[in-house]
């Protein structure tokens, strides 16, 4: 088989890696892709929202399957676009992709369908929302309703900061037009834990939980970032906390997109916070997290194809989803500065100590050949290094380690990554 992954952050090297052990597969193509990428797959040069492009690319490539890693062109559409052209492609299309794109559709969802989740209310005029801001309870979660990059929410601890919080995300359009309406919403406290799926529109399948660190600095201080570091599984994820999200969440989500004329074919990522009053959702995504697929998939058994091809089939219900009994822990080597400012450029060293093993892995995420064919940093998020381990504070060690394998200059990582594992 010949494969095509679109994205270029090291979810798609994790992809790219378990789509490498597929005894099924011949060939990987990666568009854009990245350095690391590069050695598992021929990096081809068009971006993920170039959907013509990358179907023509498909269609004259004879590709058997098409992968899509980021959030953006699902909720664009580009599943319709492969779909259309009769090209076999993994991931939601556009009217099921929208349970990411839009925070005001997921919240009608759960409510509608009752599915627990923090109470709120959405608004599409600032003057509503201001208004409704003087009657509720402190601290109070403001979000954007469409894609962010992760930054969209905000939590807001006084009545003027989140006045301030509706003026920027509605009438200074500072998460651009994903601020044209907003979900206000009740805070709620817990342990936040990352539950990834399979979905094929009938049948979902969940995967070993993680949890992720997303803020910059040690101790959850700093600003909120894409990910800094995860580990899997959750010790927080207990039998009690599984059925009942078997029980009131999964099978629900996705009966509800069902009802909806919403069929959901993909990798649902269910954002959790185990909250006194039991599991709720903060969040869904349409697509692995980033870095959750970084410790999810090396644990995973099964060839992670063969799965994909029974979410596109409807035929999830014939697959023994297996994971290993053991735990992965993903330190991931930012600039310092990320996520504000920060140089790129720099040459990376020390990557020949991962090659050849599968306990300890470097998933590149913001890297690029120089014009001297060297590795250098080209993002804010550099590396995810990634350690396996008998159980979750071994993993953390291995991790670490593993981290000192590798040099660059202005390198900086979070030092408290998989802390909690200490409290369960
Ligand atoms: P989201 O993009 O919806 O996952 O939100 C980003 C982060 O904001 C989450 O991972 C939580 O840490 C926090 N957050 C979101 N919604 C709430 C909420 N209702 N209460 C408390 N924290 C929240
Ligand atoms: N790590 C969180 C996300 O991928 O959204």
């Amino acid at each position: 088989m010949k494969v095509l992954i679109v994205g270029s952050g090291g979810r798609e090297h994790a992809i790219a890696m378990a789509v490498a052990k597929s005894p099924k597969v011949d060939k990987i193509y990666c568009a854009p892709g990245n350095a690391g990428i590069a050695a598992q797959a021929e990096c081809v040069p068009i971006t993920a929202m170039e959907f013509d492009k990358l179907a023509d690319f498909a269609q004259e490539q004879a590709i058997d399957l098409t992968i899509i890693g980021m959030d953006d062109p699902l909720v664009g559409g580009i599943v319709d676009v492969f779909e259309a052209r009769g090209l076999r492609v993994f991931g939601p299309r556009k009217n099921a992709a929208i349970l990411e794109g839009s925070k005001a559709f997921s919240k009608e969802l759960m409510k509608k369908y009752n599915i627990p989740t923090a109470g709120y209310e959405t608004f599409d005029d600032a003057d509503a929302a201001l208004a409704y801001l003087e009657t509720v309870k402190l601290p109070i979660v403001l979000k954007a309703d469409g894609l962010a990059l992760g930054k969209g929410v905000l939590i807001c601890n006084t009545l003027e900061e989140a006045k301030e919080g509706v003026k920027e995300i509605m009438q200074d359009k500072k998460f651009g037009t994903a601020g044209n309406r907003m979900v206000v919403e009740e805070f709620m406290t817990g342990r936040e834990v990352s539950v990834l799926s399979y979905v094929d529109g009938k049948t979902i399948k969940i995967m070993s939980s993680a949890q992720d660190h997303k803020r910059a600095k040690d101790g959850d201080q700093g600003l909120n970032t894409g990910g800094m570091g995860t580990f899997s599984p959750s010790p927080f994820y207990t039998k009690e906390v599984d059925e009942f999200c078997k029980k009131h969440i999964y099978q629900a989500t996705v009966d509800a997109m069902a009802a909806e004329g919403r069929e959901f074919k993909g990798i649902i990522f269910f954002g959790l916070m185990l909250t006194e009053d039991g599991p709720k959702v903060l969040e869904y995504n349409a697509r692995f997290g980033d870095p959750e697929a970084q410790v999810v998939l090396p644990r995973m058994k099964n060839d992670i194809v063969e799965v994909m091809e029974a979410c596109i089939d409807g035929k999830l219900d014939t697959i023994d989803l297996q994971f290993e009994d053991n735990a992965a822990v993903c330190v991931v080597l930012a600039s310092d500065g990320y996520p504000v400012s920060y140089k790129k450029g720099y040459p990376i060293t020390g990557f020949e100590k991962f090659e050849g093993r599968d306990d300890r892995f470097c998933y590149h995420a913001g890297t690029a050949f120089n014009d001297k064919g060297e590795i250098v940093t080209n993002g804010g998020r550099v590396l995810g290094i990634t350690a396996t381990g008998a159980d979750l504070k071994e993993a953390r060690a291995n991790a670490y380690a593993a981290t000192e394998w590798i040099s660059f200059e202005n390198k900086y990582m979070r030092h408290d990554i998989g802390k909690a594992i200490d409290e369960a």
